[in-house]
Order: structure tokens, then sequence, then C-alpha cells
């Protein structure tokens, strides 16, 4: 089982977005561990097992009373980093029992979103230096369920070869099934991966919206990289001078579910809607989940159990790199 690595806590994981976590507790999973979500009365997301140690209900069947999570089962209130700050049934001003404080783990919101780790970081949470940059706009997904491996997910963000087949009904061309010669590089600090030119199909009105272009086939200059262990950046680079930025974050719920966001940043005018700008990259994330939830399983760590070829260079990069992540 991936999930089961030790290693794989070390690490950052986006399970929500920030905007959703509000009002009442949310339940999310990660790495094969219930947990609950809430905003404490700092105003900061708290995450804690979605277990309340008193008889074990789900907090996140609960609610949120002034910043204070509150079991359902018999009142016990939680505030700031999960202290239990209530136990009704004890009466005013009786002492807590110590056990009764949640095990919190580290949360954090970035980029519209909420991080979570469970053990101790040995990395950052990967910087997008357009969210500092007022020429750009930052537009967020949403976070959505895949049927699929988060492994999978990151071989496939990583592959272009896969652009004339899966991408044929939004931006591929079928001839464009040779992928010229891959050569990897460190793109910046929180990057490795690649950059390529194509020619992609925009002859749909929202690829013309996300291009701000008008011909039916346009030139991109991109880059391609991956952050350990299942976070992609694309960058878009069109001949206008416009960049198009899309960060690709996956994270395991379990081994063969994951939890799918992507996050844009634009330099464009900001005139036209954020949520018209993405419905083409909505719609080539669709392609991709489409195709992935016929494969099964893991992908296999083990690079021998697959064939890979010169296209595959990145993807093999990236799986070399997190199976030493592994049995670091
Ligand atoms: Fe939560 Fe009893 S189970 S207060
Ligand atoms: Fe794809």
């Amino acid at each position: 089982m991936l999930i089961e690595h030790e290693a794989l806590h070390n690490h950052w994981y986006v399970v929500a977005e920030a905007a959703d976590v509000s009002g009442s507790p949310v339940a999310v999973r990660l790495l094969g561990r219930d947990l609950v979500v809430w905003r404490s009365t700092s105003g900061d997301v708290v995450a804690a097992p979605d277990r309340c140690p008193h008889r074990e209900a789900p907090l996140s069947e609960g609610t949120v009373e002034d910043g204070c999570l509150v079991c359902p089962y018999h009142g016990w209130k939680f505030a700031d980093e999960g202290r239990c700050v209530e136990v009704p049934s004890s009466g005013a001003g009786k002492k807590v029992p110590p056990a009764a404080h949640l095990a919190t783990v580290l949360a954090q919101e970035r980029y519209g979103l909420v991080w979570l780790c469970l053990g101790d970081p040995v990395a950052r949470i990967p910087e997008m230096a357009a969210e500092h940059d007022d020429a750009y706009r930052r537009i967020n997904s949403g976070v959505d369920v895949w049927a699929t491996s988060a492994t999978r997910m990151t071989d496939n963000f990583l592959d272009i070869s896969h652009f004339p087949y899966v991408h044929i009904g939004t931006f591929g061309i079928a001839q464009n099934s040779d992928v010229p010669k891959i050569e990897m590089q460190r793109l910046d600090d929180d990057f490795f991966g690649y950059e390529y030119d194509v020619e992609v199909r925009n002859d749909d009105e929202s690829g013309k919206e996300a291009s701000g272009q008008s011909a039916d086939v346009i030139h991109r200059r991109m880059s391609t990289g991956f952050n350990l262990p299942f976070t992609v950046r694309s960058t878009i680079h069109y001949e206008t001078g416009l960049d198009h930025l899309i960060l690709l974050c996956s994270t395991p719920i379990d081994d063969d579910r994951s939890y799918f966001t992507f996050v844009i940043w634009r330099n464009d005018d900001f005139s036209v809607p954020g949520q018209e700008v993405i419905v083409f990259d909505r719609a080539i994330g669709a392609e991709d989940k489409m195709m992935l939830e016929k494969v099964k399983g893991v992908l296999p760590l083990d690079q021998k159990a697959t064939v890979s070829v010169q296209s595959d260079k990145p993807s093999v990069e990236w799986r070399r790199r997190l199976a030493a992540l592994l049995d670091a």
C-alpha cells in the first residue's frame, strides 16, 4: 500500500478549499485517515482526527459555535489548538481530563486552499511567485474527488504524449503525436521538469476565452515540473505575452481515491470572470479524469513493472525520486 509509507506524512497536501471551511466542520480523509477541519476562534483552520476522545463520535457531524468545535454526542467543546474547554456533564468550571484534548495535525492556508501535514514537514508548500505579483490574478477551481491514485494523476500531469489522444476533444491535435527530445532541468527552487513548445487547437469558444486569441491553432511555450510527492506545475506562455500558470494538486485519500484541485494564475486584463476563463481547463481535467478512472490501482513504483519510452522521461525521473523519498 502506497499510503502506508510513513515518509508521506511529512509533506503538505490539499484537502479542501479555504472558503469551504467556514460555518460547519468539514470531514476530509488524508492518507487513509479521517480528519475534521474547522475554523477556530482565532480564524485559523484547525485539523484533528475525526474521532471524539470521549466515545469516538465523528466530530465532523458536530457544529462550530463561537469558533469551538462541539461534539454531536455529548457536547464536549474544543477550542483553539483542539483544546477541550468544556465537558457539559461535569458541570461548569470542572477540570477537563488532559487526554480529552485533540491531537491536532498541522494545517495552513495557501493559495485559497487548506493544506495539511500529518507529520513533521520536510519541505515547504511550493512557492508560486505570481501569488505576490499584482499583474496576476488567482482563480481557484474547487476540490474534486477522482477514483484513481495520486501516482496515476502525477504521472499523467507530467506527460504530454497523451495530448493527441485523451485531449483530442479540447486542445489536442492528432498529428502532434511525436514528442521532441525532453531535457530535464531544475526549473526553480521548487520544481524539477522540462520546457517545450506545442501547437494546440484553439477552435472552441472556451478555449479562445482562455488563450485570449482567435486563431484556430496557436503556439504555446510551456514548462511542466513536479514537486514531490504529488504536485505539478504547468506554465503556458502565449506569444501575446499572456502567462497562464497551473498548479495541479493531487492528494491521496486512499490508494485508489484522490482529491484533485487546480489553481490558475494569469496576467490577463481581469475582464473575463475567472470561472469563465477556467471552463476550458475544467474540460481538460475531465478528460484526464475519465481516462485515469479506467486504470486500476497505484502506478507501480518498480520501473520495470511498466514500459517507458523517451517521452516518459519526466515521469520516470519523478517516480525515481518518489521511490527514494518513500525509502528514506
Ligand atoms: Fe463526543 Fe461523547 S462522544 S462528547
Ligand atoms: Fe492530460
